[in-house]
């Protein structure tokens, strides 16, 4: 292929329908996302089948939208990229039956993209290269995992969740405080006013070199603290649960429990970054995913980073969140491996191991 190649790439895994167009795998010459955050709020989390008839709709004008910003036409595009694992199975079917037909229109290779390896490159966008080998935490809503990168399409799983993903712990708790939806960005801004260390949450799994993460006791014992152990009998009482109820704490104490809450995900975040950067003898930490956003999450990796002597890559905001310019900067590798997939690519729902 002559370069600079000029990929299209599109992303439709959750609820973001976006689509961008990226030359030589890291200039971005357009990045639409049309967010159904809205559609969704009044639930509490994404609802499957709403997400995909959103894609469904959104998904040719995002394209379209995505080659005028860009100012390209089809014939510049050298290849065309999708996500097609791991994601929400109808959501995913969207994307990737739009950039089949695309590629197949145009005539140009297509390239599968695992989701959750975009984002562990999506520091690679409008910046230097990453310097190998580099340890990457993606956590978002729905994966919390480490890997050992020895080049942009070389990954290996160092460890994942057990259950809740981190991001999912931060919605779940910010709809037990009553903070919105999605609950990342409410528990890091009421956590600015609080004291990490007024509630001592449990931090799981720490033990041995363990790489596996756990946040559903954590979601588990933010919920006891704020409504009461179920069954246990309050003292003074005859019977009933201690229940309290988010209704009763004032606005300090809540922020005190956003605080508390953040820090014990961040710290479990940051022992087992340390633990894989040392395992993996990595030169650069990278942190990607929604997560990637939070702001004591930032501090707190930028203090390793300075410790173990890495280079830290963050992901500007905009690359942070799902997008399609990490899917489409991460073709550019594949095809340069030699790595396209054919019209018969299958999505999928689940994690590669
Ligand atoms: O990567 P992403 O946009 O979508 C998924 O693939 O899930 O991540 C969304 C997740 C949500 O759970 C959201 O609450 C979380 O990222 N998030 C944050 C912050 N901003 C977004 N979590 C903590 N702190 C933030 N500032
Ligand atoms: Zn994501």
């Amino acid at each position: 292929m002559t370069e600079p190649a000029v990929i299209l790439g599109v992303e439709t895994s959750c609820d973001e329908t976006a689509c961008a167009v990226v030359a030589d795998g890291r200039r971005v010459l357009s990045n639409v996302v049309a967010s159904q955050i809205e559609l969704h709020a009044r639930f509490g989390g994404v609802v499957p089948e709403l997400a995909s008839r959103a894609h469904i709709e959104a998904v040719n004008t995002v394209i379209e939208e995505a080659l005028a910003q860009a100012g390209v036409g089809g014939e510049q595009i050298d290849a065309v990229a999708v996500t097609n694992e791991p994601g929400l199975i109808g959501s995913l079917l969207v994307g990737l039956m739009a950039a089949k037909t695309l590629a197949w229109a145009w005539q140009v290779p297509l390239v599968g993209i695992d989701h959750v390896y975009a984002h562990a490159y999506s520091t690679a966008l409008e910046a230097e290269p990453i310097e190998y080998p580099a340890v990457a935490l993606v956590c978002s809503g729905g994966h919390t995992a480490l890997y050992h990168c020895r080049s942009p399409v070389e990954l290996e799983l160092m460890g994942g969740t057990m259950d809740d993903a981190a991001g999912e712990a931060f919605d779940k708790v910010a709809s037990i405080l009553k903070l919105g939806y999605p609950g990342g960005p409410a528990i890091d801004k009421a956590a600015r006013n609080g004291d990490p260390k007024a509630v001592a949450f449990p931090r799981s799994l720490l033990a041995g070199q363990s790489l596996d993460f756990s946040f559903s006791g954590l979601k588990t014992a933010v919920l006891y603290h704020v409504n009461g152990v179920p069954g246990r009998i309050r003292p003074g009482k005859k019977s009933g649960p201690a229940k309290r109820g988010i209704e009763n704490f004032s606005q300090d104490e809540i922020a005190d429990i956003a605080a508390s809450f953040q820090a014990a995900v961040v710290d479990v975040l940051r022992i087992k970054l340390r633990r894989a950067a040392r395992a993996a003898g990595a030169r650069t930490l990278i942190l990607g995913g929604g997560v990637a956003a939070n702001s004591a999450l930032r501090r707190s990796a930028e203090e390793l980073a300075g410790k173990l002597a890495c280079t830290l890559r963050l992901p500007e905001m905009r690359f942070c969140v799902d997008n399609a310019a990490m899917v489409a900067g991460l073709a550019y590798h594949y095809l340069r491996a030699g790595q396209a997939a054919g019209l018969d690519l299958q999505a999928r729902a689940t994690v590669r191991k």
